[in-house]
């Protein structure tokens, strides 16, 4: 007999903190900074915050110094309205732009060494979809650090909290959300290396865990990024939004699909097919290789699909080229070395001399646990919930809507874990010790993970796991039809009955590798099963969520999706509509917020 499943201890905070990446940590700061003494607690599925996510982002932050000769936010705002196929939220997109520049600053002074012009200033690079003058040229505009500016904001949020006395666990999941009377109270967490579970008593309660496209094939993502954050309000009954829309980054290394930035094409670097012909410049006249990544995205896989694209024996995949052959040795030595390396590394090639393979990679999810303005997630499509916070790419408040602009997701979660943190601050002026929890409050967590570790059957954790990675590919990925769709989601519910009859090979809780991976590739699938449902639904096109058999955007589905599903397959979806108030305001260049055409 395994061991009984119980809460054994509890510990109380004034916050809890569920995902140290660089939108939590951001939060933790901003807390620890204006209200000095705040107990929080940190938690990370990974064994340090240094692992999370967010220190792999390589091209930069979009801001736009004030002080800039030509760049303006509205400049700002606008490319991420267009870049979103309208519908983002408004208040959202000019809240984050008009601050953006002030974390820049924050984040040096917090130690993040952002790479230098000769003179001395900020440099910046361009980025896909962000110009100057509402469209007109491309824009310098994304701060970095080197081709690895996630790992200097990562230096900086994490000194910073551990500076003000931070708790951190590592290797911890939240497994259930706690809720006394409407209000969250808290999470029930699983400690990985004892094999632990124990609750955890929060004032207030942030869900920043991150992002999810591990059910994809070729993925950007770290092996952590199962939707984890996104099934615990799932399963509390709470909405999950957009969720169809899931971006590609057109480069990938062929194969795994690991990150070649879009800085390499900010430097210059040009997308080639089997001809060599630079072929952007047919599906956007204008930004051609700096257009949005869900445009490249596709154009890559018609390349493919029309014969001129190429295929990689030793990796089975079709691909193009990426050029960096002509940018000067500066260029390759000191800004995108990193990425450089890694070609050579892990695909073989040197950049220097050789073509590079690429393939569009499965990079980042616009959707997520909605929240207002604020950071506070929202219960439906009015209501939000007290005490529960969430931010970063988990969260959709939503400034990207259905397709995100590059460098506006560092700029999102810096922004966002500042402005949640400064909510918290004003939620716990009032905010009272919780109540215990009673042990029925439980239930969830110990019946999901009973039935995995008592499991009988044949099934085998990698089976399932690539073929919930080929489907999603294939069916669910950059151009979806309704056979795809529901065929997908009929092999969802097949795969879903297979997953929770993975026998384990010990029923020990201590380090069990086997439960842990079922329990993320149970939380992959049902994440999967949403995007699917909000895909089936959405009978347009529409930023990055491509219908074949509906490929234009719809006036109709001027809307964000919001979706339910307490229990496995069962989804109620609800619409919340988009904020436009920068439109209804009726000030200056208003006309460019409506709903306008997406051509670049
Ligand atoms: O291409 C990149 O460096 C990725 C940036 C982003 O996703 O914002």
């Amino acid at each position: 007999m395994g061991e009984a499943l119980t809460v054994d201890s509890t510990l109380r905070c004034d916050v809890l903190i569920i995902g140290a990446g660089g939108a939590g940590l951001r939060a933790a700061a901003q807390i620890s900074e204006q209200r000095p003494g705040t107990k929080i607690i940190a938690l990370t599925k990974v064994f340090s915050p240094q692992k999370s996510h967010t220190t792999t982002a390589q091209g930069g932050m979009a801001a736009v110094d004030p002080k800039d000769p030509v760049d303006r936010s509205i400049f700002h705002m606008f490319d991420t309205w267009k870049g979103s196929d309208c519908s983002a939220d408004q208040n959202v997109i000019k809240k984050v732009c008009e601050i953006g520049w002030e974390e820049v600053v924050w984040l040096e002074r917090h130690g993040m060494h952002f790479s230098r012009t000769e003179e001395g200033r900020i440099a910046k690079r361009p980025f896909g979809g962000h110009m100057l003058n509402f469209g007109e040229t491309k824009a310098l505009r994304a701060c970095y650090e080197a081709d690895r500016t996630g790992k200097g904001i990562m230096d900086a949020v994490w000194a910073e909290s551990l500076k003000y006395g931070v708790k951190f666990m590592g290797q911890c999941i939240a497994t259930e959300i706690l809720f006394k009377e409407g209000r969250c109270i808290g999470a029930i967490i699983f400690r990985y290396p004892e094999g632990r579970f124990l609750a955890i008593l929060a004032k207030a309660t942030i869900i920043a865990t991150g992002g999810n496209t591990k059910m994809y094939l070729v993925s950007s993502n770290c092996r952590g990024n199962t939707g984890d954050g996104l099934v615990l309000a799932l399963n509390a009954g709470l909405p999950v939004m957009d969720l169809e829309a899931v971006q590609f980054h057109p480069t990938g290394m062929v194969g795994p699909g690991i990150l070649a930035s879009e800085a390499l094409r900010g430097e210059g670097a040009i997308l080639r097919n089997k001809d060599e012909e630079p072929f952007m410049e047919h599906y956007a006249p204008t930004a051609k290789d700096l257009a949005p990544r869900d445009l490249i995205s596709r154009a890559i896989i018609k390349e493919i699909r029309e014969g001129r694209g190429l295929f990689h024996e030793g990796h089975d995949a079709h691909h193009v080229w990426l050029d960096l052959r002509h940018l000067p040795k500066e260029v390759h030595e000191k800004k995108i070395q990193e990425v450089c390396s890694f070609f050579k590394r892990f695909v073989g090639v040197d950049p220097e001399r050789d073509l590079c393979p690429v393939t569009p990679t499965a990079h980042y999810q616009m959707g997520g646990i909605p929240t207002n303005e604020f950071g506070e997630v929202q219960n439906d499509t009015q209501g939000i919930v007290p005490g529960l916070f969430a931010c970063g790419e988990v969260a959709a408040a939503s400034l990207h809507g259905l397709n995100r602009l590059g460098t506006n997701s560092l700029l999102e979660l810096i922004t966002m874990g500042r402005i949640t943190g400064e909510r918290v601050i004003e939620y716990l002026k009032d905010a009272t010790d919780p109540e215990e929890p009673s042990p029925d409050d439980h239930h969830m967590v110990f019946h999901q993970f009973s039935t995995y570790l008592h499991a009988q059957g044949r099934e085998k954790y990698a089976q399932i796991r690539d073929k919930l990675r080929d489907l999603m590919m294939e069916k669910v990925g950059i151009f979806r039809t309704e056979n795809s769709l529901l065929e997908a989601i009929e092999e969802l519910r097949e795969l879903k009955e297979r997953a929770t009859h993975i026998p384990q090979g010990t029923t020990s809780l201590r380090a069990n590798q086997d439960l842990w991976q079922v329990w993320e590739l149970n939380n992959l699938i049902t994440v999967s099963m949403v995007i699917a449902q909000g895909a089936l639904s959405r009978k347009e096109s529409r930023g990055a969520h491509f219908r074949e058999d509906y490929p234009e955007r719809r006036d109709e589905f001027n809307y964000h999706t919001f979706a339910y599903m307490p229990k496995f397959g069962e989804v109620t979806l609800e619409k919340r509509p988009v904020d436009m108030s920068m439109f209804e305001a009726k000030g200056g260049h208003y006309e460019l917020f409506d709903y306008i055409k997406r051509e670049y």
